[in-house]
């Protein structure tokens, strides 16, 4: 349904132009490699330590992602080991995911919303807009405000009899360099709202169940920052303690639940891309979405809760803190999984993939993690991260022309596992593991 004036806003050509710094990072000329490991991990650690580089991935059991520097790259080329190249010249792709290509006009229904990326701003309007489309079933919400103070806004959506029914809660743009998650977050509740207003009886039955809690950008000044200044920019922007120069705490090792459970899932050193902070929750954004948390857990509870990351493609429960616990709930949120990943996988020649099993033995272990606390002191029954695509390919930088199909391939996952939320079957299986796929 079309309820805005037809408003053209013509957009600027490029972002690029429009919001960068004069100091803003250009990576001309660096690499991204990826460098194979697997049984010869130890040898392939041991020549990369003589090098300096950004390591992008944790799971480096076949293989490592780094960001050289031009200056290394000779010396990376004389170790001879297996690798492959990502981005040639990483500037050239931050400058190319940056143009925009297609002219959106400011109408949500306008679907070449997905073909590029767009500056916050704009972001927080598309939701305006899509509530100003739902009045009587929608409204804007706040998490609190984040280090620079912009608000941490979420759509709440619900159905006929509400609200007040169970939450379904995703956070967005945690990492501020994973762009790919406000768009997946946008397009599930741009699907909601359309769906609802055409009449249909899908969307309308999950929103007539669940109260829907959607935030696409729960670090907006570090979105902001990768916009601006730095592409890679992972924390938020809050200066570290003391007298130290380094700025940003890590909001996915922050929260309280597991804070100082595993010196090996955080950092204590406020220069370290997952510092944890000096006390759980001292970061603004932590405090105000713990606190949004328990306010739903509270009311009528947390059915769902996702905290969308990219990259990787993994579908991860709790626990991240300890790698070696399984909580009761493992065997359904596995089944869960990979009905979500075999979903995925079936709904677009892309054939996506996704593993899956607990955060820690899966992946890596974190401590502080939202997944964690929003199950464990949040009491969400079911509780996830989501790694978007890719796997590799690209990384962080995603070509804009990865997002449509991202999104929609996601909104086919959502429905199938909505639909797994308050089934009964899981029950009594007890705690299969599956890991992989
Ligand atoms: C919202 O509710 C008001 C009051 O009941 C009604 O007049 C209006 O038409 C509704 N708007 C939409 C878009 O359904
Ligand atoms: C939705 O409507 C279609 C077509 O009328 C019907 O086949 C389907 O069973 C309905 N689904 C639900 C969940 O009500
Ligand atoms: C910070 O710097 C000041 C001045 O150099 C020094 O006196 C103070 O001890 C430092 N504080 C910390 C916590 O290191
Ligand atoms: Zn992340």
């Amino acid at each position: 349904m079309r309820v805005l004036a037809p408003i053209l806003l013509w957009l600027p050509a490029a972002l690029s132009i429009t919001i960068r710094s004069p100091s803003f990072v250009s990576y001309d000329s660096y690499q991204v490699v990826r460098v194979k490991t697997g049984q010869h991990l130890r040898t392939v650690q041991e020549k990369l330590s003589t090098l300096s580089y950004e390591q992008w991935n944790h799971d480096i059991h076949h293989h490592i992602d780094i960001l050289l520097a031009p200056g290394q790259l000779s010396a990376f080329q004389d170790l001879a080991i297996d690798y492959h190249v990502m981005h040639e010249n990483l500037g050239d792709s931050i400058t190319a995911e940056s143009e925009l290509k297609a002219r959106w006009k400011r109408d949500f229904g306008d679907l070449s919303w997905y073909d590029s990326y767009h500056p916050y701003e704009e972001h927080k309007q598309y939701f305006d807009d899509l509530h100003a489309a739902f009045p009587n079933n929608s409204e804007i919400v706040s998490s609190g405000s984040s280090y620079e103070g912009r608000d941490i806004y979420g759509l709440h959506l619900w159905g006929d009899s509400g609200p007040g029914k169970p939450a379904v809660l995703f956070h967005g743009t945690v990492h501020a360099r994973e762009w790919i998650a406000a768009p997946v977050n946008e397009y599930i509740a741009l699907q909601l709202v359309t769906g609802y207003n055409a009449g249909n009886n899908i969307t309308q039955l999950y929103l007539n169940k669940y109260d829907f809690y959607i935030f696409p950008f729960v670090n907006p000044d570090g979105f902001v920052y990768t916009q601006t200044n730095e592409r890679l920019w992972r924390k938020n922007r809050q200066p570290g303690p003391g007298n130290s120069t380094a700025i940003g705490r890590d909001i996915n090792r922050n929260w309280e639940f597991g804070w100082d459970a595993n010196p090996l899932g955080a950092s204590t050193n406020p220069a370290s891309q997952v510092y944890k902070g000096e006390a759980p929750s001292d970061a603004p954004e932590n405090k105000g979405l713990d606190k949004f948390v328990r306010k739903l857990r509270d009311g009528a509870g947390i059915k769902l809760f996702i905290d969308w990351h990219s990259y990787g493609q993994y579908i991860l429960t709790p626990f991240g803190y300890k790698e070696t616990l399984y909580a009761p709930e493992l065997g359904k949120w596995t089944k869960a999984a990979s009905i979500v990943s075999e979903t995925i996988r079936d709904s677009s020649d892309a054939k996506t993939t996704f593993t899956f099993g607990p955060s820690g033995a899966t992946l890596y272990t974190t401590t502080g993690a939202a997944p964690d606390h929003v199950y464990s002191v949040g009491r969400a029954e079911w509780s996830f991260t989501i790694e978007l695509p890719d796997t590799g390919d690209f990384g962080f930088v995603l070509p804009p022309d990865r997002i449509r199909g991202t999104v929609e391939e996601q909104w086919a996952g959502q429905q199938a596992l909505w639909e797994l939320l308050d089934e009964e079957f899981f029950d009594g299986e007890g705690p299969a593991i599956y890991l992989g796929m």
